[in-house]
């Protein structure tokens, strides 16, 4: 038997109507047709496969080439990338699907293969990088890599970026994307700009929290004034670890985000819960997040979707007790295209298959079975 518990109401995002809270999380699958990273017919099968989300937020796409910070991932910064992404928003569009890409600026986890001109990655800051990227060898096998000392961006290159992110916005309109999703978090660009333990700038951008804030309210102004403000979600992980992040004042940072991102009146807010932001759980859990994600859910009065190992149960007792509004699964969503069905349902999950996360063809892509019929 079917049950109407919360997590099954529809809710109002943006100009949507969303017919539940079961979201599809942002997942990078290394898997967009070469050269040019550019979303192929198998990309617009897996998001039709999955078309039955209350929304997909696409994969982490790079809005530059100096975006990119992977080898594989799609862009959404020249024609050919618009034309796949147009023929994947149709595909969830004509099984009655919504769907949001995720705009990426990877910032300094990147190498200068990915670079024009082979330069080094930029960076709020100069400073070495922990952690690794994975580039294609000269066989066409992914291998991680150091990554190096990035360069610290000037006030022009940072001007630059903020246009980047305005025509990317417009570009995934022009593809035909319901809104789009800015990657603040995981480590990346713009994450980099809003932690102190990247950023050591002394000019606008850097110092306080509301300097760290700024490229961040920045780019949702730029791509808000493009897109429409209703089109526009943003996507944070405050306390995260991932690539070296760290803050010195989380609750000031992330309730001043909280606060100016509610004056601008976004289709939702997306924070990822720190104990998973990534594959791996975090083994440093900071206790300050549940009063963070507190302070932050005071301050932005809209739709609040939250994602990191949720499960049937947590995600109905978030829903619930008003921790959030919208629930984002990632691995579960990779192994069960119809994952709504199966956990209004009750049935039994696939098990995702790590090896074939990133990279790859169809095996583990588009292979996962959905409930047959017969099998009610
Ligand atoms: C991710 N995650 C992620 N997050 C993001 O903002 N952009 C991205 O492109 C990706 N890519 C990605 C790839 C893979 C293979 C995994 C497993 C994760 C994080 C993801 O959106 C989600 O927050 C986590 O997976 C935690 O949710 P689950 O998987 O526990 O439901």
């Amino acid at each position: 038997m079917s049950e109407t518990h919360a997590l099954f109401v529809p809710i109002q995002l943006g100009r949507h109507t969303l017919p539940h809270r079961i979201a599809m999380a942002p997942l990078t699958r290394s898997r967009a047709g070469q050269p040019g990273n550019v979303p192929t017919s198998m990309n617009v099968e897996y998001y039709r496969q999955r078309a039955s989300a209350a929304l997909i937020v696409t994969e982490a796409t790079q809005i530059s080439q100096q975006g990119q910070g992977y080898a594989w991932t799609p862009g959404i910064h020249t024609a050919e990338q618009i034309r796949g992404w147009r023929a994947v928003s149709d595909a969830v569009h004509a099984e009655g699907g919504k769907i949001f890409l995720q705009l990426w600026h990877v910032g300094r986890i990147s190498h200068p293969v990915f670079q024009p001109e082979g330069s080094l990655p930029v960076a709020p800051s100069a400073i070495p990088v922990p952690g690794k990227t994975f580039i294609a060898d000269e066989n066409g096998n992914g291998i991680w890599v150091d990554i190096p000392i990035p360069q610290a961006l000037t006030l022009g290159g940072i001007a630059a970026i903020v246009d980047d992110f305005r025509a990317a916005a417009r570009n995934a309109m022009a593809a035909g994307m319901d809104g789009v999703e800015i990657h603040a978090g995981n480590g990346y660009l713009l994450d980099q700009f809003i932690n102190s333990n990247s950023n050591r700038r002394d000019d606008r951008y850097g110092g306080s929290f509301e300097n760290r804030a700024r490229l961040l309210l920045e780019v949702v102004d730029a791509v808000s004034t493009e897109v429409g403000h209703a089109n526009v979600g943003v996507r944070l992980t405050p306390m995260g670890r991932f690539m070296g992040m760290g803050d010195e004042t989380p609750e000031e940072t992330f309730g001043y985000i909280a606060q100016h991102l509610n004056d601008r009146s976004l289709a939702y807010l997306h924070l990822v819960e720190p104990a998973i932001v990534g594959t791996e759980k975090d083994e440093q859990y900071d206790p300050r997040w549940d009063s963070i994600i507190k302070l932050m859910r005071e301050r932005f009065e809209g739709v609040l979707m939250l994602a990191g190992g949720y499960t049937l149960d947590s995600a109905k007792r978030a829903i619930e007790n008003g921790r959030a509004d919208v629930i984002a699964f990632g691995r579960p969503f990779i192994a069960n295209p119809d994952l709504p069905q199966r956990l209004r349902e009750g049935f039994a999950l696939n098990e995702p298959d790590p090896s074939t996360f990133f990279g790859g063809s169809e095996a583990g892509y588009i292979d996962y079975p959905a409930l047959a019929l017969e099998s009610r």
